[in-house]
């Protein structure tokens, strides 16, 4: 077999620090069907977006090297909490695996909105995050961006208990300051999305990465001549680890979802 069949054949790393990763594991599966996927929830840890820069770099140092065992041939960093903290090292460190991370979906959103207002929904660690004063800088010159820290909604999904009234006051905050585009700026929050967009009654769009980040990662596989085109292939697996509670994680998964997912539990 060719050296480059063998890279392309190697799956897909997804890293999160919890279940918010499994947004973009369903961005990369419906745009992606016959790559394998084995995606990582560091459960043990999460949440990320309370901690601090330093602490998220050791706990994603520590976990990254678990895709990279498994022969990840890209690893999106699924976690803007996380990206924002770490993307260039990774890039350094493991020059055989591309690196793809998320920030929150600024850029459309200032595009999208009519009245020149957007809010932003995302951990704290990523609002103050370097990374995102910059795409403010860039992409929002002359947009208000109001940021709206939600811890509490990361502990929600990881509970699987969606409770539509901690979401009201928050997303009518970011109504009554005039935004008419709502970032979900965590990869957790595409979950939240139905509840958020009731609640918004049609007064504003919600915009997320995941599908820009899908597409992001098919042109990168395609360009360096990684993408799975083996014949004959349609659906590709995909296995999910967690550091946590494998079991726990099993039902609520499959309850966010509405599929049934399966994770097995990890060390690293
Ligand atoms: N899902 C992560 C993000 O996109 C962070 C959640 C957390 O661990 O706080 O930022």
């Amino acid at each position: 077999m060719k050296q480059s069949d063998r890279t392309s054949r190697r799956p897909i790393g997804i890293f999160d620090s919890g279940l918010g990763g499994l947004t973009i594991v369903g961005e990369v599966r419906r745009l992606l069907p016959n790559e394998d996927i084995i995606f990582l929830a560091d459960q043990a840890n999460v949440p990320y977006g309370t901690k601090s820069e330093a602490e998220i770099l050791t706990l994603t140092r520590a976990a990254v090297p678990t895709l990279i065992a498994e022969g990840a041939k890209a690893v999106v960093v699924a976690c803007n909490t996380a990206s924002a903290a770490i993307l260039e090292e990774l890039r350094e460190r493991y020059a055989d695996t591309a690196f793809i991370g998320l920030i929150p979906a600024l850029k459309p959103a200032v595009a999208l909105s009519k009245r020149g207002t957007v809010a932003v929904f995302a951990t704290g660690t990523t609002l103050r995050s370097a990374i995102y004063r910059e795409l403010k800088a860039e992409h929002a010159k002359s947009t208000k961006v109001i940021d709206i820290p939600c811890p509490e909604w990361v502990r929600m999904v990881e509970a699987g208990a969606i409770r539509e009234q901690t979401l009201e006051e928050p997303v009518r905050q970011a109504l009554a300051s005039g935004a008419d585009v709502l970032v979900l700026g965590c990869t957790h929050f595409p979950f939240l999305r139905e509840p958020m967009a009731r609640i918004a009654g049609g007064r504003a769009e919600l915009v997320d990465s995941g599908a820009a980040i899908a597409r992001q990662l098919k042109s990168v596989l395609a360009e360096s001549g990684r993408l799975n085109s083996q014949k004959g292939r349609t659906v590709g697996k995909t296995h999910f680890l967690t550091s946590g509670d494998g079991t726990r994680a099993s039902e609520v998964a499959s309850k966010l979802t509405g599929r049934a997912v399966r994770f097995q539990t990890v060390g690293h």
